[in-house]
């Protein structure tokens, strides 16, 4: 596939700020882009001189950037042909070279597993799969015991919901996935928050679809601009609860005034994390065609794998059928023992909240003492905040924060175009201790950067 030179020079946003040369510096951002799937393997760059028009810069900088890539393995070339995006050989997955063991991985916003409800959860569930071995085990919607509990669980928040109006599926991203893959075609606009989860932009790209972002600012959501953008969008997807990136949590007064014309997937992954109060009443109260997504990947654990549509049946149908083309079920065990952890009310568990409370804090007070010009509202849920530095240093920061001893998720791979780059997303699922070394060596690699540091990490995966 080409890339135009109009879609890298929009990718690389402010390249053009920092220290170092410029050469190195448009390496630098090019690589990352690489990495972050942003620039696809095998997709051919511009010639030299077309991105040099894009990029407003010499041809001999576009020049010395491409070599230094082709050098580090990142850009294969051919006599007469365009530049193709490859990966070095050494590129597995795995430590990130320069990266030690003990590194702080700061890029994923998950919480550890609750041990002990988990064994009784699964031990419960052990006992009840014998019931089930005369069927085949094949379920497309998931099993009843798990679509009466997720019903349950919107019924407590006060939303009446049949179990057939829920489909069981593989975490949030799966049903995130399986809606992209029903409800979209090539070049469908997708109104997206933005910034939003990076996974959601790639779910929309990867059907080819066109993510139109409307900004989720430090005031929150704008109804105006989103009606605008629902009037041309095919399909809108917003995190309404305690936003990732930003942890805001959507005013009751917008959703109760919000319209949307096109139909709209709402992620409810966060949900349950609510920290300073009550969880935000479910979407569809206010919304009754609202296709609802949610997980018990961060309230409970990710390694469960389970999540859920909440739509209604003539939806799901749809979504049965185009499941059959990527998979046949959500294993049986898992959904025996998240019906257990529901039916217990464990998404909520006060210890746990509780925890992640004094977490937020104790990343908020290290953030005041070690890295006082940054700016990050605390949120009122969720797991992550979302910090603005005075620069635009977020990806260069990424690249060297190993060599400090932290991994982090650079903002650009939050948005589109290169935008937030003077962002990072800092997750506090972390002990307090942790999180306080992790930011005394980001406050180490911002100092490094100023003195003119770059580095040559992979970025790291995001959640
Ligand atoms: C907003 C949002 N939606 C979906 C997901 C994916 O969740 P799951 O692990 O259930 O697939 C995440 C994970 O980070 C998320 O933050």
């Amino acid at each position: 596939m080409k890339v135009s030179s109009h879609v890298v020079a929009r990718m690389l946003g402010a390249w053009q700020e920092g220290p170092g040369s410029a050469h190195q510096r448009l390496s630098d951002r090019l690589r990352l882009l690489v990495l972050d799937g942003r620039l696809s393997l095998g997709s051919t760059l511009p010639s030299e001189r077309d991105l040099a028009v894009a990029l407003s810069t010499s041809r001999t900088t576009v020049g010395a950037a491409y070599r230094t890539l082709v050098e580090q393995g990142y850009l294969a070339t051919r006599a007469r042909a365009r530049a193709t995006v490859r990966l070095p050989d050494d590129t597995s997955p795995g430590p990130r070279p320069g990266a030690s063991p003990g590194t702080i991985d700061l890029s994923f916003a998950a919480p550890p597993a609750p041990v002990e409800i988990l064994h009784a959860a699964f031990a419960a569930a052990l006992e009840q799969l014998p019931r089930h071995f005369e069927r085949h085990g094949y379920d497309r919607n998931g099993t009843s015991e798990l679509r009466e509990a997720v019903a349950h669980w919107y019924e407590r928040r006060g939303l009446p919901t049949a179990p057939d109006h829920i489909l069981i599926t593989n975490g949030a991203q799966h049903a995130l996935a399986l809606l992209a893959r029903t409800l979209l075609s090539p070049r469908d606009q997708v109104l997206i928050d933005h910034p939003t989860y990076p996974h959601a932009i790639a779910t929309f790209t990867e059907v080819r679809a066109r993510p139109l972002p409307v900004a989720v600012s430090s005031s929150g959501w704008d109804t105006v601009q989103l009606q605008a953008a629902g009037r041309i969008a095919r399909l809108a997807y917003l995190i309404p609860d305690f936003h990732n990136p930003t942890g805001l949590c959507m005013p009751a007064s917008v959703r109760q005034s919000l319209r949307l014309a096109c139909p709209t997937v709402i992620d409810e992954t966060m949900t349950d994390l609510a920290l300073d109060g009550e969880s935000p009443e479910p979407f569809a109260l206010h919304m009754p065609t609202a296709i609802s997504i949610g997980s018990v990947s961060k309230s409970i654990w990710g390694g469960l794998r389970i999540g859920w549509i909440r739509a209604a049946p003539s939806v799901l149908e749809r979504v049965q059928q185009t499941r059959h083309a990527t998979d046949l079920g959500t294993p049986l065990v898992e959904q025996l023992a998240t019906a257990v952890l529901l039916n217990d009310g464990r998404t909520r568990r006060p210890g746990t909240l509780q925890q992640l409370r004094s977490q937020r804090d104790a990343l908020s007070r290290a953030l005041a003492e070690h890295l006082p010009g940054i700016h990050a509202p605390q949120p009122a849920g969720g797991l992550t905040l979302w910090a603005t530095f005075p620069q635009p240093i977020s990806s260069r920061l990424a690249a060297i924060a190993p060599d400090y001893g932290v991994t982090i998720a650079a903002g650009p791979r939050f948005g589109i175009g290169g935008a937030f780059e003077r962002n990072i997303r800092l997750p506090y699922a972390l002990p307090s201790s942790r999180l306080t070394l992790a930011i005394r060596g980001l406050a180490q690699a911002e100092q490094a950067l100023t003195r003119g540091a770059t580095g040559v990490h992979n970025p790291a995966p995001v959640a």
